[in-house]
């Protein structure tokens, strides 16, 4: 495919968050590309493509070949893969590696990967020089629907995950769809888990389309990423701070999803796959104080069945410990327990009768 082809199905999406307004570019074959699209937006010499050991030997090349020949000087940072590479001293080590390679605050910083690196590379762009450019090239499904867009980032301590961080937008997305072909099956599986979540609290006519999704066209999943990339950014727009709630919404399934994933020691399930599990306590909570049909909860659990996600725990692993880990969820500060519930597929809405022993009961089912 030519530049002019290529160009004719980019789909493009303009986002305004925190006063900042950037694009998020959609296509295949849109890393080649990718020198031009940044010198349009920014006139900086210099920058550093953070990415990870696996990310980076299948696309580190092709990114830098395209900067360079738009004239750009780029400096490649690599880190090991995984969460445990999501730290202080790790995002202090890239800033000391920046340093060593001449970067300042002409430059800028590309995030080359999954979620860690989109949230470990944004930290560095926000903390480098007080503040330099971010681009976000997502190579996950996760990261495309989800991680990239909010300006969230951050890093891990012992105590918990994300609590360092800051919020600093990018200055451009780049999803290009083809990215996702590396993707292992499972890593690809559990970024439905996030756009069944997008589905059930604001899409109802895109949960009918997944209950008949055939994965294979390109075209359509570019289609299904920019459909869950407007979903997140208009209900972050609205609530850019956390504050009226619209954005606590994004949490439907995660209060036990994350406990799940903490219980598991953030080993056993995958993110995805530990808010799989969550949507399904959700829908229990749901029935139960907010009137959700049982059968469009057997609904849901089709489809999460559908995209191979977990819908039952394993029997011999401990409830107990979910109990335990619920308690670190920030939503149980001070006692008081708001609790994202669907009164049916395509709304959601923030409750606060919900008690713990509904939670229990939940996990208890699942
Ligand atoms: N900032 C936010 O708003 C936000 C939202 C949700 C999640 N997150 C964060 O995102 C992280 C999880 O993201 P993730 O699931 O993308 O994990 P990840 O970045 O660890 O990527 C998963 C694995 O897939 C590999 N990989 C990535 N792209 C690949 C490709 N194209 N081909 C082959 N292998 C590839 C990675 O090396 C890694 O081993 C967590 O740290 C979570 O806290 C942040
Ligand atoms: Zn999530």
């Amino acid at each position: 495919m030519g530049p002019d082809a290529i160009e004719e199905r980019v789909s493009k999406v303009a986002v305004s968050h925190s006063g900042q307004r950037y694009r998020i570019l959609l296509g295949e074959g849109l890393l080649k590309q990718l020198g031009t699209y940044a010198r349009k937006i920014i006139l900086r010499p210099t920058c550093a493509i953070i990415s990870d050991n696996n990310v980076a030997r299948f696309f580190a090349g092709r990114v830098k070949r395209s900067l360079t020949s738009a004239g750009f000087k780029a400096t490649l940072i690599k880190i090991p893969a995984g969460e445990t590479s999501k730290t202080l001293k790790q995002a202090g080590a890239i800033c000391e590696q920046m340093i060593i390679a001449g970067l300042d605050r002409q430059s800028f910083v590309i995030g080359l990967g999954g979620g860690v690196i989109g949230d470990i590379s944004g930290f560095v762009a926000a903390i480098y020089h007080r503040g330099i450019p971010h681009i976000q090239i997502p190579t996950t499904l996760l990261a495309m629907v989800d991680s990239s867009i909010g300006g969230k980032t951050g890093v891990n301590t012992a105590d918990g995950k994300n609590l360092i961080g800051a919020v600093h937008q990018p200055s451009l997305v780049i999803d290009d769809v083809d990215l996702l072909k590396t993707l292992p099956p499972r890593e690809f599986n559990q970024g439905f888990a996030e756009v069944i979540k997008h589905a059930i609290i604001a899409d109802a006519k895109m949960f009918k389309q997944l209950q008949s999704w055939e994965t294979g066209s390109p075209l359509a999943l570019q289609q299904l990423v920019c459909r869950n990339i407007k979903i997140k950014s208009k209900i972050v727009a609205k609530d850019e701070r956390d504050r009226t709630g619209e954005r606590a919404l994004l949490n439907f399934g995660h209060t036990v999803g994350h406990a799940i994933e903490r219980a598991g020691n953030y080993r056993k399930f995958l993110h995805g796959e530990a808010l799989s599990l969550g949507i399904v306590a959700a829908c229990a909570v749901s029935i139960k104080r907010a009137a959700l049909a049982p059968r469009q909860r057997d609904a849901v659990i089709d489809l999460l069945q559908r995209f191979d996600l977990p819908t039952r725990l394993p029997k011999n692993f401990s409830r107990e410990k979910i109990f335990k880990a619920l308690k670190f969820d920030k939503k149980f500060e001070a006692g008081k327990i708001r609790f994202v519930v669907t009164p049916r597929v395509g709304v959601a809405c923030l409750r606060n009768d919900v008690t713990l022993e509904d939670i229990h009961e939940a996990i208890n089912s699942l």
